[in-house]
């Protein structure tokens, strides 16, 4: 795992696009996982920044999303779909065959879950999987208890989780409780992670994922075990960090290392 300590969100954003970017440059049909939630607003602005002003193209990219409440229409405000289209999809120029969002309203979530599963590993697998941590350790919405090896399913919300949504929605009872979710199997599957963090109120959640032990108590810990996982982080999101010094240390020399 490779923690990468910056000073400010936006720097945070910024390193952390810019490993997207690299990775469509390389590869412009590739594949990318998208997450939703505050913490990655920033990297998707620069992703933004770069299509109007540097021709980042998007013409050929498919994306898959993590996860969807359950029991909200795409047009819904607080749904995924409309995140996504709002601060991402509308401003690039993704073809729209090319998006793929879990459905929160489908008749039949095992079958829709077993298609899911099948259009990643039709598309080839994804490329780069964008990740933010939540304040129980949760990526996606797999939430405590997880199974690392699960497969994209339907999800009982986690009271924290409910709680930490709930700023979004005008009443309690407006709240989802249940989230179609990408596993945590499918999520290892990803080439590469950028998992992003800021704040204090994820310093906890940061530390238990890159210092803690693998467990499904911490489903972020599971990316301890994938072979190209990069976290981005901003200082009070690193606070709790006990081998910080070697994390500044390891990028610091980074350039002078041999090539692989
Ligand atoms: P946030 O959510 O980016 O809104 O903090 C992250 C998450 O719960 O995965």
């Amino acid at each position: 795992m490779e923690v990468v300590v910056l000073p400010t969100y936006a720097e945070m954003s910024r390193a952390a696009a810019a490993v997207v970017a690299e990775v469509l440059n390389e590869k412009p049909n590739a594949v990318l996982g998208m997450a939703t939630g505050s913490t990655p607003l920033g990297l998707y602005q620069e992703l933004v920044r770069k299509h109007r002003e540097e021709g980042l193209d998007f013409a050929q990219v498919s994306s898959f999303n993590l996860d969807e409440y359950v029991g909200l229409q795409p047009t819904h405000p607080q749904s995924y779909h409309h995140f996504m289209h709002e601060n991402f999809f509308k401003h690039v120029n993704m073809a729209p065959g090319n998006i793929y969002i879990p459905s929160g309203t489908t008749s039949n979530y095992q079958a829709f879950c077993q298609w899911y599963e099948r259009r990643i590993e039709e598309c080839g697998g994804i490329d780069v999987q964008i990740l933010g941590i939540g304040s129980d350790g949760h990526i996606a919405f797999n939430e405590p208890g997880s199974s690392l090896s699960s497969r994209t399913r339907l999800k009982t919300l986690a009271k924290p989780t409910i709680d930490d949504n709930a700023r979004f929605f005008e009443r309690p009872a407006d709240v989802p409780i249940y989230a179609i979710t990408m596993g945590v199997g499918t999520i290892l599957e990803a080439r590469t992670l950028v998992l992003l963090a800021n704040g204090k109120n994820k310093s906890s959640a940061v530390a238990a994922m890159v210092e803690g032990p693998v467990t499904s108590m911490v489903t972020a810990s599971a990316l301890q075990m994938h072979p190209s996982a990069r976290v981005f982080l901003d200082e009070p999101a690193a606070a709790e960090l006990k081998m910080r010094d070697y994390y500044d240390w390891v990028m610091k020399k980074k350039p002078g290392a041999p090539k692989t």
